[in-house]
C-alpha cells in the first residue's frame, strides 16, 4: 500500500437494491432532486469519505441507516451499484475475483458483530482460520494464533472450545482472528454490541491499547455515541444511506449539524471530547518563562481534559497547555473550565454564546457536565 495515499478513499459511492439497480442508478444520477428510485431501494447515495492510515473512522446511524452494507462495500462482500473505492491508492471496485481474495487476505481484516467463531474448531484453530485457507502450514499457523490470543489477554486458552468461553472472552477471539492477518485495515461490524456496558467499556479500551501499537486503518460501525466519541478519530453519520456530517468527535458533539445529530449526540459525555485546548485561558497573565520555572502539569492543546479533572477539582494548581511545537499556548484552571462550560449552556432563559467551546446546543448535557466539574 501506498503511505502518502488515504488509507480507504470511497468517492461517489451508491448501491442499489432492485430488479435493475444501474439503470434506476443512472436515473438517480440524472436527478439530483430525486429522493428515491422507483422499484428500487437506495441503500447508500453519493457517500464520499477519506480516511487517514492508523485512524479510527466509526459509522454511525440508526438501524437500517446503511452502516454495514457500506462497510461491507469496503472489502466487496456487498458489491456497490455505482462509485469507486481506492485502497491506499488501488482501486478495487472493479477487482476480480483472484485479486479481491489477495486484497481481503493481505489487506483487509474483518471483526464480525456475532462473532462468527466455528464452534468444533479449537480457539487456536478458529484463529488460524484464515492462516489456513492462505496456506500457512500448521505449526506456524498455530504460533502465530497463539501470539495473536496473548494480545488479546487470552493467554492459555488455545485448546479451549468457543462454548466454554463468555462473550467478552468470544470476541476477544474475533478480535485476535483478524489481527492475526496482520492487514494495515480493519473492519469491525458493530463487534461490541452484543457485550454487557463494563465489558464493552474494557473492549474499547483494549482496542485503544492495541492500536496505540498496532496503528490500524480501522473503520467502526457502531449505534453507540459514546463509543463512537472514546474510539472514533472521525465520525461520520448516516441517515437513509448518506452522510449527513463528518468530523472530529469534538466537531460533532459541539457542532451539530442537524437535529438528527443532535438527537444523536447529546447522550455523549462532553468531556470524552473536550480538549485543554478549548477549556483554557490564552491571556492568563502567564509568560513564557515563568511557566517554565513553575512547577505546573503540561498538557498538549489536543489533550482531553477528563483526566485532569480530579486536579482542577481540588485546586492542586493549573495545567499548562502546550502547543506542538513547545510554546505556551494558555492555561486551564477550574475557572476557565467553568467559563468555558457556562458560555455554552443553554437554559431556557439564556441562549448560548460563542467562547473557547464553539457553539453547542446541547445544553443538557454541558449543565451535567458542569455539575460534574464542581
Ligand atoms: N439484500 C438486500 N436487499 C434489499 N434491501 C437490503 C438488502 N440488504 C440490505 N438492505 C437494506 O438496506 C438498508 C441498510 O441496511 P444495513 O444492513 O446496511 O443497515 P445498518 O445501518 O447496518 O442497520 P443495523 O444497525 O440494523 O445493522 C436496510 O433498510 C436494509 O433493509
Ligand atoms: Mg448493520
Amino acid at each position: 500500500m501506498d503511505a502518502s495515499k488515504p488509507a480507504i478513499e470511497i468517492k461517489g459511492l451508491y448501491k442499489l437494491y432492485g430488479h435493475s439497480p444501474q439503470t434506476a442508478l443512472d436515473t438517480l444520477r440524472d436527478d439530483p432532486s430525486a429522493t428515491g428510485a422507483p422499484g428500487h431501494f437506495v441503500a447508500l447515495r453519493n457517500i464520499n469519505l477519506s480516511i487517514e492510515p492508523g485512524k479510527i473512522c466509526v459509522i454511525m446511524g440508526l438501524s437500517g441507516s446503511g452502516k454495514s452494507t457500506l462497510l461491507r462495500c469496503i472489502n466487496r462482500l456487498v458489491d456497490p451499484t455505482g462509485g469507486r473505492i481506492l485502497i491506499g491508492g488501488r482501486e478495487i471496485t472493479g477487482a476480480g475475483k483472484k485479486e479481491l481474495r489477495q486484497i481481503r487476505s493481505n489487506s483487509i481484516g474483518m471483526v464480525f458483530q456475532h462473532f462468527a467463531l466455528l464452534p468444533h474448531m479449537s480457539v487456536v484453530d478458529n484463529v488460524a482460520f484464515g492462516l489456513r485457507i492462505a496456506g500457512m502450514p500448521r505449526k506456524e499457523r498455530r504460533a502465530k494464533a497463539s501470539k495473536a490470543l496473548e494480545l488479546v489477554g487470552l493467554k492459555d486458552l488455545d485448546n479451549r472450545k468457543p462454548s466454554s468461553l463468555s462473550g467478552g472472552m468470544r470476541q476477544r477471539v474475533g478480535l485476535a482472528r483478524a489481527l492475526v492477518m496482520d492487514t494495515p485495515i480493519l473492519l469491525m461490524d458493530e463487534p461490541f454490541s452484543a457485550l454487557d456496558p463494563l465489558i464493552r467499556e474494557e473492549m474499547q479500551q483494549e482496542l485503544l491499547r492495541l492500536q496505540a501499537t498496532l496503528n490500524k486503518t480501522i473503520v467502526f460501525v457502531t449505534h453507540d455515541p459514546n463509543e463512537a466519541a472514546t474510539l472514533g478519530d472521525r465520525i461520520a453519520i448516516l441517515l437513509k444511506g448518506e452522510v449527513v456530517q463528518e468530523g472530529s468527535p469534538m466537531d460533532i458533539v459541539l457542532s451539530p449539524a442537524n437535529d438528527y445529530v443532535r438527537n444523536f449526540v447529546k447522550g455523549i459525555d462532553v468531556f470524552k471530547v473536550l480538549t485543554a485546548g478549548q477549556v483554557m485561558e490564552a491571556d492568563a497573565g502567564f509568560q513564557a518563562a515563568e511557566w517554565k520555572k513553575q512547577d505546573v502539569v503540561k498538557v498538549g492543546a489536543d489533550d482531553l481534559i477528563a483526566p485532569y479533572l480530579d486536579r482542577l477539582s481540588s485546586n492542586s494548581g493549573p495545567l499548562a497547555v502546550v502547543r506542538n511545537d513547545g510554546s505556551f499556548a494558555g492555561l486551564v484552571t477550574g475557572a476557565s473550565l467553568l467559563k468555558a462550560l457556562a458560555a455554552n449552556i443553554s437554559p431556557p432563559n439564556r441562549k448560548p454564546q460563542s467562547a473557547a467551546v464553539a457553539g453547542t446546543s446541547g445544553g443538557k448535557g454541558m449543565a451535567e457536565a458542569m455539575q460534574r466539574a464542581v
